[in-house]
């Protein structure tokens, strides 16, 4: 079942005006967050997230923050699956086509859960294939915005090469993936930029600074040069679908060095564990936690 509008219904059922402006413009945000044997996860941090990218666009919100909750919990519980990636979208509404914002017009709010299938075994063992790409989005990379074509590209450039990701880079710093927030480890430190207008706040990513913190792990938040990039021991791309999965190949080359080059390295493995035994507890939590 499908959350449209106040209603539940079968996706098939779903229709959408052809004047939405989120169908026109991209004029709307979105979240997606995961949700393990009924317990969404970060769901706060989620909607605080889902509240500053609604600030970025200067777009009300439709719902209090109890609603979105009591909306989350009832996807979830409505949809058979164990594992759930819940997306949920909020967009201008529907207007005559013109750019400047309607007046007096409702916003569109759509929710959907699919199965979540987060990288199997084998692949986290093997890691994945990266390519490194110009970023060439626009200058707001911090709302998470369904205004996506730049980051279709971007991951189709990815695809073109048989890789599962691309690694940004702008003005000869890293920023992040096309879908994605990125992990350097040099010589034993963990590096990842600082949130600022050029990268998504990643949910995943705090989670894994918090880890880091917590854990004693050495950690900079810094900006990373591409050079440190392309020299790194380790990469690692970080999502609510995909969580801490290592980044094995760069541009065709083997990620890290010596005997370990081109294979996922320990920190990869600790900071997966350590991410897996964070979900555990969350799943301990009461329902509506
Ligand atoms: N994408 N950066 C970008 C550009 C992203 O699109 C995403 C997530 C992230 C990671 O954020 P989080 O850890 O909160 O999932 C970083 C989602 C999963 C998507 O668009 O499907």
């Amino acid at each position: 079942m499908i959350y449209l509008n106040g209603e539940w219904m079968p996706i098939e059922e779903a229709r959408i005006p052809v004047l939405d402006r989120g169908f026109i413009f991209g004029d709307g945000v979105y979240e997606v967050i995961p949700s393990y044997s009924g317990h969404p996860f970060r769901l706060r941090e989620h909607l605080a997230r889902l509240q500053s990218s609604l600030d970025g666009i200067r777009l009300a919100n439709p719902y209090t923050l109890e609603r979105w909750e009591e909306l989350v919990h009832e996807i979830v519980a409505k949809n058979p699956w164990e594992d759930q990636g819940v997306y949920l979208q909020v967009t201008r509404g529907v207007a005559p086509r013109d750019h400047a914002f309607p007046k007096g017009v409702k916003p569109t709010v759509f929710i959907m859960s699919n199965p979540l299938t987060t990288p199997q075994p084998g692949l986290r063992e093997k890691g994945v294939a990266a390519v490194t790409v110009a970023d060439n989005r626009w200058l707001r990379c911090d709302i998470k915005s369904v205004s996506l074509l730049a980051n279709c590209l971007l991951r189709q450039s990815a695809a073109d090469a048989g890789a599962a990701e691309s690694v940004l880079l702008r003005d000869g710093m890293l920023t992040e993936g096309s879908a994605s927030n990125i992990f350097v480890v040099r010589k034993d430190i963990i590096l990842t930029p600082p949130k600022t207008n050029f990268i998504l706040p990643g949910i995943t990513y705090d989670v894994v600074i918090e880890l880091a913190r917590a854990n004693g792990l050495p950690l900079e938040i810094r900006q990373v040069s591409e050079a440190e990039v392309r020299d790194a021991d380790e990469l690692w791309l970080t999502s609510s679908t995909k969580e801490v999965l290592p980044i094995s190949t760069l541009d065709g080359k083997p990620v890290g060095h010596g005997a370990g080059a081109g294979k996922p390295g320990p920190m990869a493995a600790r900071m997966y564990q350590l991410y897996q035994d964070f979900k555990r507890t969350v799943m301990r939590a009461p329902a509506n936690a």
